[in-house]
Formats: C-alpha cells, sequence, structure tokens
C-alpha cells in the first residue's frame, strides 16, 4: 500500500465541492453495484439508527434510507456542501425527506457515544492518509453501539504483494491530477486497521470491477 499524496483537508473538501456533478454522473455510477453489495451486508433493520460518512452524491444514501421506517431518520455527513446539496436532491427527487444530512468531518464527528446500530462509509478512507486512520476509526467506533455494525467499501487490490500500476500514476502524476481526476484516491487494505481500533468480526472481501474494491465488515464488542 502507498500512503495519500499530502493534500489538506480544506483542498480534498474545495476538490470535491467542484466536481460532485461531475463524479455524481461519471464515476459513482460505476461505483454502485458495489454499493448495493456492501448496503446487503449491513443487514438494515428497519428500526436501526445509520449514519453513513461521507454521503457524496447520495446515491448509497437512498439506498440506506430505503430500508429503514419512514419515521425513523437516516443521518448522513459529508465535507462539501456541494455533495450535500446532490444528496438532498437525490433524496427529495426521489420522495423521502426522513433524513438528517450535514456538513462535517469524518476525524470529528458531531454524534453523541453509542448513537448508532449502523455506520457505513464508502470510497472515503482510500483518500485519508494513514495517520489520520486510526482517529477516523476510533470516532466511527465511537458513535456505534454495543454491537453496532460497521460497513467500509473502499478502492482496494487483492492483496499487498506488489505496487499496483495504479499505484504508480498515482505516486507519478502531478498532483493538481491526482486531487482533481483521481479524486486523490488510492487502494488501501483497511482490515488491519479496523482490528486495531478495536472492532471485532472483521471480515473482508475483495470486489473485482471497474473500480476493484473491499468490503469490509465488523462490529463493536
Ligand atoms: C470518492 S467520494 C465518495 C462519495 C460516496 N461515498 C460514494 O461512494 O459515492 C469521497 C467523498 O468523501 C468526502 N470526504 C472526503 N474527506 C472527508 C472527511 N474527512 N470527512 C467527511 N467527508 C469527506 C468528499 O467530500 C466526497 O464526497
Amino acid at each position: 500500500m502507498i500512503d495519500a499524496r499530502p493534500f489538506d483537508p480544506e483542498q480534498i473538501q474545495r476538490a470535491y465541492d467542484r466536481r460532485s456533478w461531475l463524479y455524481g454522473k461519471l464515476v459513482a455510477p460505476f461505483e454502485f453495484r458495489n454499493h448495493r453489495r456492501a448496503i446487503a451486508k449491513a443487514k438494515i433493520e428497519s428500526s436501526d439508527k445509520v449514519l453513513e460518512v461521507a454521503v457524496g452524491p447520495g446515491r448509497a444514501f437512498l439506498e440506506i434510507v430505503k430500508r429503514i421506517d419512514r419515521n425513523n431518520i437516516a443521518c448522513g455527513v459529508d465535507a462539501a456542501p456541494g455533495m450535500l446539496a446532490l444528496a438532498r436532491r437525490t433524496l427529495e427527487a426521489a420522495g423521502y425527506d426522513n433524513f438528517d444530512l450535514r456538513e462535517g468531518d469524518a476525524r470529528e464527528l458531531d454524534f453523541d457515544n453509542g448513537t448508532f446500530d449502523v455506520l457505513y462509509n464508502a470510497y472515503m478512507l482510500d483518500l485519508i492518509p494513514f495517520a489520520d486512520i486510526p482517529g477516523i476509526l476510533a470516532e466511527f467506533h465511537r458513535v456505534l453501539k454495543p454491537g453496532g455494525r460497521l460497513v467500509l467499501l473502499n478502492m482496494s487490490k487483492r492483496d499487498d504483494e506488489r505496487v499496483s500500476w495504479y499505484e504508480r500514476l498515482y505516486g507519478g502524476l502531478p498532483g493538481s491530477f491526482v486531487l482533481n481526476v483521481m479524486g486523490a484516491c488510492r487502494p488501501v487494505l483497511m482490515g488491519e486497521f479496523v482490528g486495531q481500533a478495536g472492532f471485532v468480526g472483521v471480515e473482508r472481501e475483495f470486489v473485482k470491477g471497474v473500480i476493484p474494491s473491499e468490503i469490509i465488515t465488523a462490529r463493536v464488542g
């Protein structure tokens, strides 16, 4: 695995703000199949309290909201206001209003300890530097209830035996290209990090495809 290029959180937020519409049209459709597979693993019950961190254009968030009661509220957070506006439109166009979408940073979630049954996070840890990942996973652990389920979907690779062509490009191309075209994402394997953050029952599935990905499931013991 290679580390993320050193973009600061404001650069990431601005880049995703600028490219929110394009991301929603060009990238998100390729990832949707993986989201459906990952969300199925969350085994969401209609009364579950669910948080999605980094909702992006809201396609996965809509799938989550469809699975809960109309009088239950799903929560979503994203760092980029442009993404949140898109997500709101996605949900409203589908006729849903039982959601709470807020601007925020995964490093410091504005929710009480033990609030959620399920936390879903997709294609975000792959743009976060390794140094920040333990703190983010500690936040995920903190806001989940005892027994709460974590589901992560990340850009990934089958194993960590060799540096892939994508990682070589990611490491070698100009920073502005990596940030604005590649979305600052590189393949990661998060299973060990999740175990080290205190989660139990950690499992990983590798998913081949246009965007090779991993689905990590785990729970709070
Ligand atoms: C590659 S997109 C994925 C969006 C969505 N999860 C999906 O799969 O379509 C990355 C998203 O993470 C958000 N993001 C990046 N860093 C974040 C952070 N530290 N906290 C919250 N959101 C963040 C970006 O604004 C962007 O919407």
